[in-house]
């Protein structure tokens, strides 16, 4: 039987929730696109099925939270082979660094993985290879003291999703929906 409008929307929720929660899923680390044509993979940290939000972490100094800023265009391109399902997603992006969810997302965040914002800023020249850490955190678990001033450059990316293009690859034909505002529709392929 063809599905529905409805079912189309409830399988983008269960997807983008099985990305943020399911480390194995191949949707757990989409390509994130920015208005200067420069794209990059991030992993997903959080989606919230109310407003169509994703969250991910980054940090406050690499290029791309300046480029998206408080207010950039953003664009999510999921695909999960064994789904056969790609998403395509355009959104408003924007990089908190001060608020209270990213301060929740620190918290919430492994000593490994706020180790990361403890050294250089991301691109920065080197004249050697460099993983851009202190030498004295190289391979070692910090402690909250030696963490406190990573702080300041880790930052949150909320995208909140305009516009999402659901595409299923089928012998039977493939299928095509764009849901924009919650509102459904189909479209070829
Ligand atoms: C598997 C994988 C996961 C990554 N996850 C993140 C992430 O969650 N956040 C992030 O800022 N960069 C992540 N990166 C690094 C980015 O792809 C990118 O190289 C880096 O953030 C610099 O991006 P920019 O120069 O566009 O700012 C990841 C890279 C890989 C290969």
């Amino acid at each position: 039987m063809e599905r529905t409008l409805e079912a189309v929307k409830a399988d983008i929720i269960r997807l983008l929730h099985k990305a943020a929660s399911d480390r194995n899923s191949p949707m757990h680390t989409p390509v994130i696109a920015t208005a200067d044509a420069d794209a990059r993979i991030m992993v997903l940290r959080a989606f919230d099925e109310r407003d169509w939000t994703l969250r991910f972490h980054t940090d406050a100094r690499s290029p791309k939270s300046g480029v998206i800023g408080e207010e950039g265009q953003v664009g999510v391109l999921f695909y999960d082979r064994d789904e056969k399902v790609q998403i395509r997603c355009r959104g408003t992006g924007r990089i908190e660094s001060a608020s209270q969810r990213a301060q929740a997302a620190w918290e919430s965040s492994d000593a490994y993985a706020r180790r990361c914002y403890l050294g250089a800023a991301p691109g920065e020249e080197s004249d050697r290879p460099s993983s851009g850490l202190p030498e004295w955190a190289e391979g070692e678990r910090p402690t909250e003291e030696q963490l406190a001033p990573a702080r300041a450059n880790f930052a949150v990316l909320m995208v909140t999703l305009a516009s999402v293009d659901w595409y299923h690859l089928s012998n039977d034909g493939h299928r095509r929906a764009v849901f924009e505002n919650g509102k459904g529709r189909w479209l070829t392929p």
